[in-house]
């Protein structure tokens, strides 16, 4: 599959970013399983905690339009490297996404990317099976 449409929109999210904290902007893109894309950026909040992540801002808007499987996220940050999603927005993304399957795409300003699976970003994931009682 070529992910550079994926890309190009996860970029123009970072546009809409508002970081008027870290001034550090972020712009995701999140294709689902039916193929729609939902873009999200990092929205900060003077008490820092209630910050959203670029990640968790398109996942949501996604589930609550209903969506339920996804296929890749592309994260694209005000870096010249490549950005992975911070720890939270792992935690999020294992609640929707096959470890083995979704893609995180991360990519540079260049739009170079690299491919990894979630379950290689997040080995160990806290997962519904964990909750089951002994
Ligand atoms: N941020 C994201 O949006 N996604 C990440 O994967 C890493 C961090 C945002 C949160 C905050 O607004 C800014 O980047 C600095 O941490």
């Amino acid at each position: 599959m070529e992910y550079q449409e994926l890309i190009v929109k996860a970029i123009v999210a970072k546009e809409f970013a508002y970081a008027p904290y870290s001034h550090f902007r972020v712009g995701a893109a999140l294709l689902t399983k039916s193929g729609k894309i939902y873009t999200g950026c990092n929205i900060e909040n003077v008490g820092f905690s209630a910050t959203n992540c670029a990640e968790r801002t398109a996942i949501f808007k996604a589930i609550s339009d209903g969506e339920r499987e996804f296929v890749a996220i592309v994260v694209n940050g005000d870096n010249n490297d490549y950005l992975a999603p911070c720890g939270v927005c792992r935690q999020v993304l294992a609640e929707f996404c096959d470890l083995d399957t979704f893609l995180v795409i991360l990519a540079n300003n260049k739009q170079d990317y690299k491919i990894m699976t979630l379950g290689e970003l997040f080995p160990e994931a806290f997962l519904v099976e964990n909750l089951k009682k002994r």
